[in-house]
């Protein structure tokens, strides 16, 4: 890894707090050290007395261009396929169940062949990181070799990730994409302990049982037991479709509901993220909130499969973690701005049809998809803002680019400018990204 010393920037940096979704800090100065930690974050006029303490120079200094250019913490992208990258954008005339049939299954059954998923891997872990996804937690497939080549991959680009190889061993559609119970949970130990001999430092296993139908009791149980022994991440999905609590509940029948299935076999803890819940209860919410567990809201494959629509501020009445997903392919857009987008017009759709209901901001949003995620993924003493002792994952905003998919008018305020990245900003105005202080967009030679 590459030698750098303190970096220290000044300009404006926008970020989200416990008390407040969006804090607009102009003129501050931040300083990162070698090993990517943000070490200070104060207003300018403590320039000096910085200096003399951290030992840097002005001209070190990195100035950013007022009203133009301004930090963001990175996007975290609590729930995304990054083998459905090569469906991305087609395939959306159905709902979940016969869509994995059709297009999702055969494509996962692809990543046998790992000369395959190097291309398209390669080309997932690119197009997130340009949009600005610092964090992704992906589910890749049943093929460890593969999936262990998403990890290398995203190493190598520098991203942060979570990655799960895939786990099931019930598939009555598409028979030829499962596994037997036993090499399932083998292969998820082989996972596990190959990932750990590459001593990646931002890459860490996720156990992923795909969702209770396409798993048995026994594997479930398997999986459980494992994760709990050796203190790993878990993702899942949950209650995204009506049709798939009905087949849930037929398959366990002796469970109290959706939420007790994966609580009864270990898998519902602290590290938990579960995707969709859209139609969880609030007796299940009160139980994820009990355990610590977390949601993934995915808004455009919530309205692209027809899955429905989460109620988010019942998730947060409830206090229970939540972060934003893309779920590529399900959604159509790799772009955490698009999910931030979606995700206001479900708050807003939620409130037409309820007359008073108490819909989210586009700051609590962006809460969500920074600290939210960060917290959902229990890497919130790591990342999620810009708190002195975190590591430094941020984007380079410059909202005055050429060919900018925005124009800027006079008499706007920073919140203004902000308000309006979220809204029609893309990857062209993401400058520069930086994940524990490395620079890893635009892409530098490895
Ligand atoms: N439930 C089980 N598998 C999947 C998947 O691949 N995508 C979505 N959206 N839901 C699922
Ligand atoms: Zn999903």
């Amino acid at each position: 890894s590459q030698e750098r010393s303190l970096q220290v920037f000044t300009g404006t940096f926008v970020h989200s707090t416990q008390v407040s979704p969006v804090q607009i800090l102009n003129d501050h100065i931040l300083g990162v050290d070698k090993n990517g930690k943000i070490v200070f974050f104060e207003a300018s006029d403590k320039e000096e007395k910085l200096s003399e303490t951290w030992h840097f120079n002005k001209k070190d200094i990195r100035v950013l261009q007022p009203m133009k250019e301004f930090f963001i913490p990175g996007l975290v992208d609590t729930h995304i396929h990054a083998s459905q990258y090569s469906n991305i954008g087609t395939g959306l005339d159905l709902t979940l169940l016969p869509w994995l049939t059709k297009y999702t299954f055969p494509v996962e059954a692809k990543y046998k062949d790992l000369k395959f998923a190097e291309d398209i891997y390669t080309k997932v872990v690119e197009r997130t990181l340009k949009n600005g996804t610092t964090t992704a937690c992906y589910f890749a497939t049943i093929h460890t070799d593969a999936s262990l080549k998403l990890c290398d991959i995203v190493d190598n680009y520098g991203q942060r990730a979570l990655v799960g190889k895939v786990c099931m061993d019930i598939n009555d559609t598409f028979h030829k994409y499962k596994e037997e119970t036993s090499h399932s949970l083998e292969e998820t130990q082989r996972f596990v302990t190959e990932l750990a001999k590459r001593k990646y430092p931002r890459v860490k296993p996720i156990v992923t049982p795909r969702f209770a139908a396409s798993c048995s009791s026994e594997l479930l149980k398997q999986l459980g037991l494992f994760a709990k022994h050796n203190n790993l991440h878990i993702q899942s999905h949950i209650s995204e479709t009506r049709p798939e609590l009905e087949i849930t509940k037929r398959l366990f029948e002796k469970y109290e509901n959706y939420t007790d299935v994966y609580y009864q076999h270990n898998l519902l803890t602290d590290k938990t993220v579960m995707a969709h819940g859209v139609y969880l209860s609030d007796e299940e919410l009160k139980v994820f909130h009990r355990e610590g567990a977390a949601i993934s809201h995915c808004p455009n494959s919530n309205i692209s499969l027809c899955s429905g629509l989460l109620d988010m501020r019942n998730v947060l009445k409830h206090q229970v973690k939540v972060g934003l997903g893309t779920d590529v392919s399900g959604g159509y857009s790799a772009s955490m701005l698009d999910a931030i987008r979606r995700a206001i017009d479900t708050t807003k759709i939620l409130s037409v049809q309820s007359p008073g209901y108490e819909k989210l901001s586009y700051k609590e949003i962006f809460r969500i998809a920074t600290l939210g995620g960060s917290q959902a993924l229990g890497l919130d003493k790591l990342i999620g803002n810009f708190e002195v002792g975190k590591e430094f994952d941020a984007l380079l905003i410059n909202v005055d680019v050429p060919n900018s998919a925005f124009e800027m008018f006079p008499g706007e305020t920073n919140e203004d400018i902000f308000q309006k990245f979220l809204l029609l900003g893309d990857d062209r105005n993401i400058e520069e990204v930086y994940v524990a202080g490395k620079q890893v967009v635009p892409f530098l030679e490895s």
